[in-house]
């Protein structure tokens, strides 16, 4: 409530990317107040996810791109999230886009973003990560993407995973945002092929993943899975931001102003599922998946572990959602499980799937 009035009345406002930093201050703030992520942080141990050789504390964590230079890890597991994905960093620092370069579309509850990787490079991330304190049982992965500039791609992550790699829980090779030139060819199996096997072994045994377009054909989906097993890749992460721009409800208007790049939040729910729910039959348990795209609720999220997602990721809903967000999402997913009568999330991994789910569960809650 009180989120939603700071929202209205201060923060949209502001230019949305300014909001952002606004929030960032207030999030290193955060990240010092003692005793904060034992608050807010994820309590039930029936929440607990143990996947890619490691535990998570809940399987709700933030999307890449919130914190594109490993800032705000602090901040953010003080808000309670099961794990935080940095990023996406590239090799070398750069600027990205022309501002205005996120702009909201509130009666969407949606955003859209063409930052193009501003970030300070994969050293300034590393000198950060290296100096982070750990033991709070926060998982922290970095999400790595091409300099805008680089004409070797594959060069360009490599540098980046040898520096990154030692200091994260697990690694993302980002493929799939829409605003850098070119990027989202990498997807095509045999680039993707080329990638994967040049960037595994300087990833020091991490666990490494491959986040995909919601913009891919059913074909390419397929083809990625296929590639991943092969590859043996510990995981997928399904979606990243949509150029397409289907049923919104803002005016026209405002669509057309806000110009181009990646749309994220409920509007691309829909086809996040799709792509989920095709993964999962083609992979079954074999990959780590995770769902992200318009989670926005812990009914959300329950759906997206009923068909087949281990952990997923949010950023746009925490965004509309506010500070509290992740803590609200695991009061839900807690009381999801009394409902369900399980002992623990990960026993409700595909169920939907398996048959073993009424196909109305899932509504009214929360
Ligand atoms: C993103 N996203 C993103 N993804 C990524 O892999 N690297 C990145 O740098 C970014 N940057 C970024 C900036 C902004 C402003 C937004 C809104 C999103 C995509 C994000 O991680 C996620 O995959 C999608 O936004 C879909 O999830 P939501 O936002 O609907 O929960």
């Amino acid at each position: 409530m009180l989120w939603r009035l700071v929202f209205r009345l201060v923060l949209t406002r502001l230019d949305a990317e300014r909001a952002h930093h606004v929030g960032a201050r207030m999030l290193r703030v955060a990240g010092h107040v003692p005793g904060l992520r034992r608050w807010l942080g994820p309590r039930d141990p029936r929440l607990r996810v143990t996947a890619l050789g490691l535990t998570f504390p809940s399987p709700v964590g933030l999307a890449a791109g919130f914190d594109k230079d490993a800032k705000l890890v602090r901040g953010l597991g003080a808000l309670g999230f099961g794990f935080v994905e940095v990023g996406t960093v590239t090799a070398d620092a750069q600027p990205g886009n022309p501002r205005p370069r996120l702009i909201r579309l509130p009666d969407d509850r949606a955003l859209v973003n063409r930052m193009g990787f501003n970030n300070g490079g994969a050293r300034a991330a590393a000198e950060r990560l290296r100096r982070r304190r750990t033991g709070d049982g926060l998982v922290v992965g970095v999400n790595l993407g091409k300099t805008k500039v680089a004409t070797d791609a594959v060069a360009d992550y490599v540098t980046s995973a040898s520096l990154l790699a030692p200091l994260a829980d697990y690694v993302v090779l980002n493929v799939s945002s829409p605003n850098t030139p070119g990027l989202r060819d990498l997807q095509a199996v045999d680039q993707l092929r080329e990638l994967v096997r040049a960037v595994r072994p300087v990833c020091a045994g991490r666990p490494l993943l491959v986040k995909i377009a919601p913009d891919l054909s059913d074909e390419d989906v397929d083809a990625v899975a296929d590639l991943a097993l092969a590859e043996a890749l510990d995981g997928l992460i399904a979606t990243n931001t949509t150029t397409a721009r289907r049923g919104l409800r803002s005016a026209p208007e405002r669509i057309e102003a806000a110009g181009a790049g990646g749309l994220s939040g409920p509007p691309v729910a829909e086809r996040s599922v799709e792509v989920l729910r095709r993964l999962r039959a083609r992979v079954g348990d074999r990959l780590v998946l995770v769902s992200a795209g318009g989670v926005e609720s812990a009914e959300d999220a329950w759906a997206r572990i009923e068909a087949g997602a281990t952990l997923v990721q949010a950023y746009t809903g925490f965004v509309y959602g506010g500070p509290l967000w992740a803590r609200s999402m695991h009061r839900g997913l807690s009381r999801r499980l009394d409902r369900a009568g399980l002992a623990r999330i990960d026993e409700a991994v595909g169920r939907a799937e398996a048959g073993e789910n009424p196909a109305n569960s899932g509504k009214n809650v929360d």
